[in-house]
């Protein structure tokens, strides 16, 4: 039975709306009230729709997302036209939420702004105490503060251009890329990985946690367009850097450097005494380093499984055309696509 044929369609949308955890809230161009749900008039004490017409900054102050002298995020998604997720918020009561602030345009007409917001309070609880557990596995304050502080970039790239729409930074970056790519490292382990003859399980788990801390990132905003090659370093430098920090500083083994010092060199620009016992270390690497650059920057799922050597990959994607299973063999090096698209063209780490 379609569901038109239990309520009118009106009442079907009120019905879903109001059934939903996630608080929705409408402003109009002018930031007042249009609607609200069931879940955001109850955050917000509201017992009827005299929600209607309040403005939105000067009678929900505990929603606003503050940023110091810096337009709320509210406005900057009015005016760059360009979604904001995941934005956190903490309110008055100490719960957590996390929104999203999505424009409203309708033939090519700002109409205003969608608001959704989820309880995350718990979530973010759990994810605390890993991150302190993850903390003391660092070895010592100084990476944990330079991973705390390198930032990441969501953004949005356009072909015809070449240049990037900056749609969210990712304030401790740093940290979540490494997280990410230990996650997905212990996904891979699971899956047996470590067991191949090559990939040793310790040597990678350092070389991931150091190899981007020589990393020096551009200050950007969302909303700004660059052109990636003028403002982002050359990645290959921070790799040299990475490995010299790696070596010098940290007393890592060497195979450890060498990936470090390699990770953004293809694999046809290695050098010749790159010794070929590294080479499975090093692609799982490049396709870890990889794959949690996307999972980092947002939206991004993805799957394994393990046959002898060779590595399936499957990417979901929050853009679908970057959807695509691939498949790599650990220790010849050969790529294969089984579906679109190409694993050259998913979301490169920089
Ligand atoms: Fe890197
Ligand atoms: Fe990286």
């Amino acid at each position: 039975m379609k569901p038109h044929a239990l309520v009118s369609p009106g009442t079907l949308l009120e019905h879903v709306l109001n059934s939903m955890d996630e608080l929705l809230i409408v402003l109009d161009p002018a930031l007042h009230v249009a609607y609200m749900n069931r879940a955001a008039r109850d955050l917000l004490n509201f017992h009827d729709d005299s929600y209607v017409g309040r403005h939105f900054f000067e009678d929900l102050r505990p929603l606003i997302v503050p940023r110091s002298n810096r337009p709320t995020v509210i406005e900057e998604v009015l005016a760059s036209g360009l979604p904001q997720r995941g934005i956190r918020r903490r309110l008055a009561n100490n719960r957590l939420l996390s929104m999203n602030v999505v424009p409203l345009v309708e033939n090519g007409r700002k109409r205003g702004v969608l608001l959704t917001g989820q309880d995350i309070t718990d979530l973010a609880r759990m994810e605390e105490e890993l991150d302190l557990a993850f903390a003391l596995t660092l070895p010592n304050s100084k990476v944990e503060h330079k991973l705390k502080t390198t930032p990441e970039y969501a953004d949005r790239y356009d072909p015809v251009t070449g240049k990037i729409t900056i749609l969210r930074v990712i304030e401790d970056g740093g940290y979540r890329h490494v997280v990410n790519a230990l996650r997905i490292f212990a996904a891979l382990r699971a899956q047996g990985v470590t067991q191949l003859i090559g990939i040793e399980k310790d040597l990678l788990v350092q070389a991931l946690i150091f190899h981007d801390l020589g990393k020096s990132q551009p200050n950007l905003r969302p909303g700004d367009v660059v052109h990636p090659r003028e403002v982002f370093e050359e990645s290959k430098l921070h790799a040299y850097r990475g490995a010299d920090i790696a070596e010098h500083m940290y007393k890592l083994p060497a195979d450890a450097v060498e990936i470090i010092r390699y990770h953004h060199h293809a694999e046809h620009e290695l050098p010749a005494h790159f010794p070929w016992r590294l080479k499975p270390m090093f692609r799982l690497f490049q396709v870890i380093d990889g794959l949690s650059a996307a999972i980092t920057r947002g939206g991004v799922e993805v799957q394994f499984s393990l046959h002898d050597c060779t590595l399936r990959v499957t990417e979901v994607n929050a853009r679908p055309q970057y959807n695509g299973t691939w498949e790599i063999d650990l220790y010849t090096g050969s790529r294969k696509r089984l579906t679109q698209p190409d694993p050259a063209s998913a979301t490169p780490a920089r």
